[in-house]
C-alpha cells in the first residue's frame, strides 16, 4: 500500500459512495448513522433554520441535505473537485448511473417520524427543488467561493472535509476561520467528522487525514469566534474495518459570535 496520501484530486465519488451502503457493516455505515441522527436532531428542533445554507466539502454525498431541507430554503453545495460536481448533479437532475440514496432517505424519513408511504419521494422532491447550487469551493482561499462572493448565510455545515483539506493544525485555523466568513454573525455551524485520524480508504487509494482531537477543536473554535453549543463524541465501534483509523466521531452545533 502506498503511505503517501492521495491527491484531492485522486478522490474518486464512485469508490466513496460505496461507504454510503446502508445495511453493510462498514465504517461509512457507522460515520452515516451517527450523523444523521444528528442533522435530524438539530434541523427539526426549530432553532437551527434560515433561508440559506451552504456545505463545504459535500464530496458526492447529499445524506447531510435531507433533515436540512425541511428548514432552510436555499441549499449551496460545494467542492473542490469537479468530479464530485458532476456527481452531485446527476443526482440533482436523475440521471441514469447516479447513486440509489432511497435506503437513507427511508431511513431519514423514519428518524423525522414520517413512515407514511409516498415521504420519500416528497423528500427527494424537496431536496432536489432546495439545492440551488453546487459550487466550487476551496477552504484555503480567504474567500472559499472565489471569484463568486455570496451573502453570508444562516448556517454553514461541514462533514469530513476540513480534516481532509489540511495537512496541520495551523492551516486546520485557517480554513475554519476562512469558511466562517461565509456565515452571517448570529449563524450556525454544523462541523462534523472524526477524531484521531490518520487515513481514509477511498477504493484502493490512501487518502491522509489531519489527526483531531477534541480540546484543539474547543480551542479552535473558540478563536474564530463561536460559541459551542453542542460538541458531542462518540466511540468507535468495535468492528475490524481497516478502511480508516479514526477513533470517535464528533458532532458540533456552534453558533457564530454577534459581530461587536
Ligand atoms: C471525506 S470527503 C467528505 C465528503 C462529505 N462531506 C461527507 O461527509 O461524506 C472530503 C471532501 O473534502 C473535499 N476537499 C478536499 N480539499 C478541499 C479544499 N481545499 N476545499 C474544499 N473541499 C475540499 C474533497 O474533494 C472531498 O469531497
Amino acid at each position: 500500500m502506498c503511505r503517501l496520501g492521495a491527491s484531492t484530486r485522486a478522490f474518486d465519488p464512485k469508490a466513496y459512495l460505496g461507504y454510503f451502503k446502508f445495511g453493510e457493516d462498514t465504517l461509512g455505515v457507522e460515520y452515516l448513522n451517527f450523523s444523521l441522527k444528528h442533522y435530524c436532531k438539530t434541523f427539526t428542533s426549530g432553532v437551527v433554520k434560515g433561508d440559506t445554507l451552504i456545505d463545504i466539502g459535500s464530496g458526492p454525498t447529499i445524506h447531510q441535505f435531507l433533515s436540512a431541507c425541511e428548514s432552510f430554503k436555499e441549499i449551496i453545495a460545494s467542492d473542490y473537485t469537479y468530479r464530485n460536481h458532476q456527481e452531485l448533479e446527476k443526482w440533482l437532475k436523475n440521471e441514469p448511473g447516479a447513486f440509489d440514496w432511497t435506503p437513507v432517505v427511508k431511513y431519514v424519513c423514519e428518524l423525522e417520524g414520517n413512515r407514511q408511504r409516498g415521504k420519500e419521494a416528497e423528500k427527494v422532491a424537496k431536496l432536489r427543488k432546495t439545492i440551488k447550487q453546487v459550487l466550487k469551493c476551496d477552504v484555503h482561499q480567504s474567500n472559499p467561493m472565489e471569484p463568486i462572493v455570496l451573502p453570508p448565510a444562516d448556517c454553514l455545515v461541514s462533514s469530513l472535509c476540513l480534516e481532509s483539506a489540511c495537512k496541520v493544525l495551523t492551516t486546520y485555523c485557517i480554513a475554519l476561520k476562512n469558511i466562517s466568513s461565509l456565515l452571517k454573525p448570529g449563524g450556525r455551524l454544523v462541523l462534523s467528522g472524526v477524531l484521531g485520524c490518520n487515513f481514509y480508504m477511498v477504493g484502493p487509494k490512501r487518502f491522509s487525514c489531519l489527526v483531531l482531537g477534541e480540546e484543539f477543536l474547543r480551542e479552535a473554535l473558540s478563536d474564530t469566534g463561536f460559541i459551542i453549543q453542542e460538541f458531542e463524541v462518540l466511540v468507535r465501534d468495535d468492528n475490524i474495518d481497516d478502511s480508516s483509523d479514526f477513533s470517535e466521531k464528533f458532532f458540533i452545533l456552534a453558533r457564530k459570535e454577534e459581530a461587536i
